[in-house]
């Protein structure tokens, strides 16, 4: 049995990690289903995805550390290659994905988190990189995307101390945009996952292109992308679309994704 369900609201896709009895740590089968449920996402209805885990108390509590506890250096290679592919394809993937964190973000929880779009939250969740206490580093992107996603000195130190933050402060050094309580975290992600569905698709798509390629760029050469990028959206039908709607003063634009 799969332990990555997945369905699809309208245009909103929902995959949900479902090991809850080990509070959906990632082992190798885990991270193949989450490969195999994004790569059956349907881009032609999906518009964005909301990412979330099983259960009241995790999202991820990490990768799996039974698991990991035998590996050799190879094996602990290989398995940081895997993982770093799947977050990989999250993270390029081409409609926006939004992580609804419900609970624990630990290791590789807090960094699957970090390989979406936009990260929103519980109450009670938590994040951290505990990896030194085990004896290994983060090894699914943790080291790099961390320290991409606040500041470099408070990366280093959760990474250093392995000690965990909680919702409150997640939210105050910019690694969440929202604190939700636990009851309300869903219908919060469905209504951001649905504003997003509702404006043009490829330019949605082509804005997230644009800031993901060009944060490895100069800022020259994000400018001549992002050129390239608002040009193409010239050729779209929703252009057409979305300024004939706003020049008529019609009300219900209707973007056909093409
Ligand atoms: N791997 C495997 N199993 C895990 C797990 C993990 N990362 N996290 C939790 N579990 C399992 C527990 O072993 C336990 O299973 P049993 O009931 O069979 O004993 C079950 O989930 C429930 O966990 P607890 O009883 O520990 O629950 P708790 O409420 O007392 O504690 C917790 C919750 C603080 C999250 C604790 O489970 C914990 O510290 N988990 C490990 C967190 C961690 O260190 N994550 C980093 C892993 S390393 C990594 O991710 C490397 C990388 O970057 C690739």
């Amino acid at each position: 049995m799969s332990n990555v369900e997945y369905r699809a609201e309208g245009a909103v896709g929902v995959v949900t990690i479902n090991r809850p009895k080990a509070l959906n740590a990632l082992n190798s089968e885990v991270l193949n289903d989450l490969l195999a449920a994004f790569d059956g996402i349907d881009l032609q209805q999906v518009r964005a995805v909301i990412l979330t885990g099983a259960g009241e108390k995790a999202f991820v509590a990490g990768a799996d550390i039974g698991e990991m506890s035998t590996m050799t250096k190879e094996e602990g290679e290989a398995f940081g290659k895997t993982g770093n592919a799947v977050f990989r394809k999250i993270e390029t993937f081409p409609v926006p994905v939004i992580a609804a964190i419900n609970g624990f973000a630990l290791g590789g929880g807090c960094e699957l988190a970090l390989s979406c779009d936009i990260r929103i939250c519980s109450d009670n969740a938590v994040f951290g990189q505990p990896e030194v206490g085990l004896g290994i580093t983060p090894g699914f992107g943790g080291t790099q995307r961390l320290a991409r996603a606040i500041s470099v000195s408070k990366a280093k130190e959760m990474l250093y101390t392995g000690k965990s933050v909680k919702a409150d402060e997640a939210y105050r050094i910019g690694l969440v945009n929202s604190v939700y309580p636990q009851a309300e975290l869903m219908e919060g992600a469905m209504k951001l996952a649905q504003t997003i569905a509702r404006n043009a698709p490829i330019a949605v798509r082509q804005c997230k292109k644009a800031v993901n390629e060009g944060l490895d760029m100069d800022l020259e050469a994000g400018l001549a992308l992002e050129s390239k990028l608002f040009g193409d959206c010239f050729e779209t039908l929703d252009q057409r679309e979305g300024m004939s709607a706003f020049l008529e003063k019609r009300k219900g634009v209707q973007f056909v994704n093409g």
